[in-house]
């Protein structure tokens, strides 16, 4: 329209009708460029400042996890909510076309990528959100790994970690993993209630508080530890009393080093952050913030995401047949130790199957340390995104999206469409051992008995929250299994 006015204009009169030309080509110009940085997100409205308590009211209401699906379903895989008063975008799998120029634009290929995979591969998004006051209370506010925003302290914290969990760590975890569980299963009988049941979330937790003390940390853990840490993962001790109780544990340590003659060729993580404390690198707060993520992140993570799969195998017996003869055939006589897990295709399968259908993690917080935008969206600086990582893992990709069925991990996926542990610079970096932990404990555990809930119980009447993570509301009720012993032999 604007290049045929222009243009009967130019024919009446050649000068005016050029400087008309140019002016409407600016407001194009213009025009198109308003359009292409214009942000669209769809999202709840302002409204005078309700719209912002509204979507803060459901986050604290629904929980995080809970109100980031409803405002994703509402609004689309984009969307921008409020937060504590911030500007909050939430993105599930978002596609867009990426451009990729190739050898002096000689070829030219577009491809489909994601938005959350994008924010979780590139540098700028490696710092996360929160608030300052919640993150003081409980020691992480520029400590620790997990929410550290302080990203030098951080990557200098990640090494160590990264060290711990993987190369020779990882090596010893199978080991440690095995004769972790067996020793917990000789003792069932003192854990099983006079109805012959079994709290067994508790259970879990006494296996990976046991083996994440014998990787990590390495000090005597008697009962009475045992029963402070049960406490921890039911919320019920204050972050000034766990902080304590990891000073005291790291004081004990302190002495096992001081008191060692030898010193030993196979540091563990804690000998490492206490030996770089003596160095001057890291400050005593930071080892105490250190060991107390190390010890608590597989107890809280893996023994929910072992009582969800536990609960799954319930329901889908089939694949409980196909799992446990897959174990009797790899395993057979032999000594469990000489095996390779990674052979343990249709566990690995069912693992990834109840991540991808039952996550105990179902999205990741990360704030934008650099403008960029994404999918024509202007993202700036200092943005806070949430990774609906949850939702992203039941897109069409998967044959059947909604079902819980082995079939989804028939064919390799592709990376940008699944990511429990999260990629990139910021990902979980115990994503190796824990995938192992979860593995040795599962062969361990289900070789030697079959796990049955209570009568009725199923992952879908159980009572649950999703706020910083999925987990079971903890009645006696729900979390009670029997334990029944199966007759296969293993050695
Ligand atoms: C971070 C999932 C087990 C240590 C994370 C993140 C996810 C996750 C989604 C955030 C990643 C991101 O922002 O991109 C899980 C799941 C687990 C598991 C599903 C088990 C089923 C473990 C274990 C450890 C661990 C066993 C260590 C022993 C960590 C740490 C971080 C983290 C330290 C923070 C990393 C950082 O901020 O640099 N995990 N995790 N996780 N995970 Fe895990």
């Amino acid at each position: 329209l604007l290049t045929v006015m222009a243009t009967s204009i130019v024919d009446d009169t050649p000068v005016s009708g050029t400087l008309l030309l140019l002016l409407l080509l600016c407001i194009l110009l213009i025009t198109t460029l308003c359009l292409a940085n214009a942000s669209h997100i769809p999202g709840p409205f302002f409204w005078a400042g309700l719209g912002p308590i509204l979507s803060y009211s459901r986050f604290i209401w629904s929980g995080i996890g809970t109100a980031c699906n409803y405002y994703n379903k509402r609004y689309g895989s984009m969307v921008r909510v409020w937060i504590n008063g911030e500007e909050t975008l939430i993105l599930n799998q978002h596609y867009y076309f990426e451009t990729l120029f190739i050898t002096l634009l000689v070829s030219h290929f577009c491809c489909r990528s994601s938005a959350v995979y994008h924010v979780l591969k590139s540098a700028h998004y490696i710092a996360r959100f929160a608030s300052k006051q919640g993150l003081q209370c409980i020691g992480m506010d520029g400590r620790g790994i997990i929410f550290n925003s302080d990203i030098p302290l951080w990557k200098k914290v990640r090494t160590y970690f990264a060290k711990a969990l993987t190369g020779p760590g990882l090596q010893r975890t199978v080991g440690i993993c095995v004769s972790a569980t067996d020793r917990h299963l000789e003792r069932l009988q003192e854990m099983t209630d006079p109805t012959g049941h079994v709290d067994v979330l508790n259970l879990l937790r006494c296996i990976v508080v046991d083996i994440s003390n014998k990787l990590f940390l390495r000090v005597p853990l008697n009962g009475q530890w045992q029963g402070v840490f049960n406490q921890v993962f039911r919320r019920l001790v204050s972050s000034k009393e766990l902080q304590d109780v990891m000073e005291s544990l790291i004081e004990t340590k302190r002495r096992i080093i001081s008191e060692s003659e030898t010193l030993d060729d196979d540091l563990d993580f804690t000998s490492e952050l206490i030996f770089a404390q003596n160095h001057g690198e890291l400050s005593a707060d930071d080892v105490r913030q250190c060991v107390l993520e190390m010890v608590i992140a597989a107890p809280d993570t893996l023994s929910i995401s072992l009582f969800f799969m536990l609960m799954l195998l319930k329901q889908n017996p089939e694949m409980e047949i196909r799992i446990v003869e897959e174990i009797s055939t790899l395993i057979g006589e032999k000594d469990v130790m000489t095996v390779d897990f990674q052979n343990f295709r249709v566990l690995e399968s069912f693992i990834n199957e109840s991540m991808r259908f039952h996550p105990v993690v179902d999205f990741t917080m990360r704030k934008a340390l650099e403008d960029d935008v994404i999918d024509g969206t202007k993202i700036s600086k200092g943005t806070n995104i949430i990774l609906n990582i949850g939702l992203m893992h039941k897109t069409e990709f998967f044959p059947k999206p909604n079902e819980f069925s082995l079939e989804n991990f028939d064919k390799t996926v592709p990376s940008r469409f699944f990511q429990p542990f999260g990629c990139g610079p910021r990902s979980c970096v115990g994503k190796h051992i824990a995938m192992m932990m979860m593995k040795a404990v599962l062969v361990t555990l289900l070789s030697r008995y079959s796990v049955c809930p209570r009568h009725g119980n199923t992952l879908s009447s159980i009572r649950q929250t999703n706020n910083l993570s999925q987990q079971p509301v903890e009645d006696e009720q729900s979390l009670a299994m029997r334990f029944i012993p199966r007759q296969m032999t293993t050695t």
